[in-house]
């Protein structure tokens, strides 16, 4: 690599992430079913019919996995707690094991002197609340304060930040309008309100961790550049609409208190009555913001009923996802975020990485892809900052291989690969390489 943490300004964090549903194991400990269980056991939503039941096991080789954060020499560790397990019925009685459990993977970290980065939605929605509606349910950001206070009230003392949501364009665009996530609603009604209910979510806990005293609040946001497939009139209104609605709506509610017009256009008719009033408490200050930045989106005109968008083929080599590989797009993303909506508000790049067909031979994993990948995002990373933007820490995607969704155990994120029959874990090249950019 030609980047080392000496290229970096004093005091930038760098770390790991993971999130709960994707390593732990949700049939341990008590957890109650979460929407992800009842998609996956739902034939054709994830590939090889695979689920979280197991994942990496992370629930029982949790010491393992913080041993080798910290022998990376990462100084943070971006990790989420699981609503399911914290709360089984999704309110009411707290389940003591899961609280316990979170409990002793902060001390953990804080043992082996990592910084404890905590996303309290990662997307593992109770399936009782899924039963009444789930995000399209006015009642669910009430839910979600609850859940914060519970889970913040244990561990919030010693974590080092807070983040409300993980990437609400997931959340609530993928998952009720595209229908690739759990729920797997294809509906523009059910998606408008999960779009204004999951900022209204995010508000409520803002407000609830708030009064419990903690400080260092964000959101992480995820953010694909878009860009027209050609300069067609039709190209370039369609990759506005497209802007609007997985880049603007979620920072520009927050930063101005106000939804991108492209974007209301075809939303308004379905939100809920009185969406305007609640801009106020969704616009309250957030302390940073968290930024999930992986490729490009090259947009063109679609058919049918708006938004009439159409995704164009990139050009450019592509991962094992079939993302474009593009670390100008993170430098350009950075310097918008700074200029457009936050102005110098700290910000994080909480999410960056790549999957790849990543394969054990001779005991080892030479990834030399990867290695790249990191190298020109951090390059991207540097060229922001120089830029003036006031980026403080990146976070490699993921620590581990785990169960990315609805493409189950194929796709291999990890620095570390996880053998899903024996749980194995040995660090691919990628790791090595980092922790010695790292000066460990
Ligand atoms: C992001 C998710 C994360 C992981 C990566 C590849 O959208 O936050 O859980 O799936 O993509």
């Amino acid at each position: 690599m030609r980047i080392f943490r000496s290229s970096f300004p004093e005091g930038f964090v760098f770390g790991a992430a993971t999130a709960a549903y994707q390593i732990e194991g949700a049939s341990f400990g008590g957890a109650g079913s979460c929407h992800w269980d009842t998609f996956a056991a739902t034939p054709g939503n994830v590939l090889r019919a695979e689920d979280g039941a197991r994942a990496c096991d992370h629930y029982h080789r949790w010491p393992e996995d913080l041993d080798l954060v910290r022998d990376g020499g990462f100084d943070a560790y971006r990790f989420s707690t699981s609503w399911a397990r914290v709360m089984p019925e999704g309110r009411g009685a707290p389940n003591q094991e899961a609280l316990d459990f979170y409990d002793r993977l902060v001390d953990g970290m804080l043992e082996r002197g990592l910084k404890p980065y905590h996303t309290l939605y990662h997307w593992d929605l109770p399936s009782a609340l899924a039963d009444l509606g789930g995000w399209t349910n006015a009642d669910s950001p009430k839910w979600f304060g609850d859940y914060a206070e519970v889970i913040s009230g244990r561990i919030g003392d010693r974590v080092a930040s807070t983040a409300t949501i993980n990437e609400p364009w997931c959340v609530a665009w993928l998952s009720h309008f595209l229908g690739h996530h759990a729920p797997g609603l294809r509906d523009i009604r059910a998606a408008a309100r999960a779009m204004h209910h999951i900022l209204l979510a995010h508000a409520e806990a803002m407000e609830r961790l708030r009064g419990l005293g903690l400080g260092n609040l964000g959101i992480v946001l995820n953010f694909t550049p878009a860009e027209p497939a050609s300069d067609t009139p039709a190209d370039l209104a369609a990759t506005a609409r497209q802007d609007a609605i997985a880049n603007r709506w979620f920072i520009e509610a927050i930063a101005k208190g106000s939804y991108p017009e492209e974007a209301l256009e075809g939303m308004a008719p379905h939100l809920p009555e009185g969406w305007q009033d609640d801009l106020g408490r969704i616009s309250a200050p957030i302390d940073w913001l968290g930024v999930n930045y992986y490729t490009r989106g090259l947009i063109q005109q679609g058919e049918g009923p708006w938004p009439q968008i159409s995704d164009a083929e990139g050009r450019r080599a592509k991962t094992q996802m079939g993302w474009e590989i593009y670390p100008e797009g993170l430098s350009g993303l950075l310097q918008r975020l700074s200029r457009e909506f936050v102005g110098d508000l700290p910000l994080y790049v909480t999410e960056n990485g790549m999957a790849w067909n990543d394969r054990i031979e001779n005991g080892a994993c030479f990834d030399p892809e990867r290695i790249d990948y990191i190298d020109r995002h951090l390059s991207a990373a540097l060229a922001a900052l120089d830029c003036g933007a006031n980026l403080k820490g990146f976070f490699y995607w993921s620590l581990l291989d785990n169960f990315e969704w609805a493409f189950g155990y194929e796709r291999r994120f990890g620095l570390i690969h996880v053998d899903f029959d024996t749980f194995a874990r040995t660090p691919k090249a990628s790791y090595h390489e980092l922790r010695s950019a790292l000066g460990k």
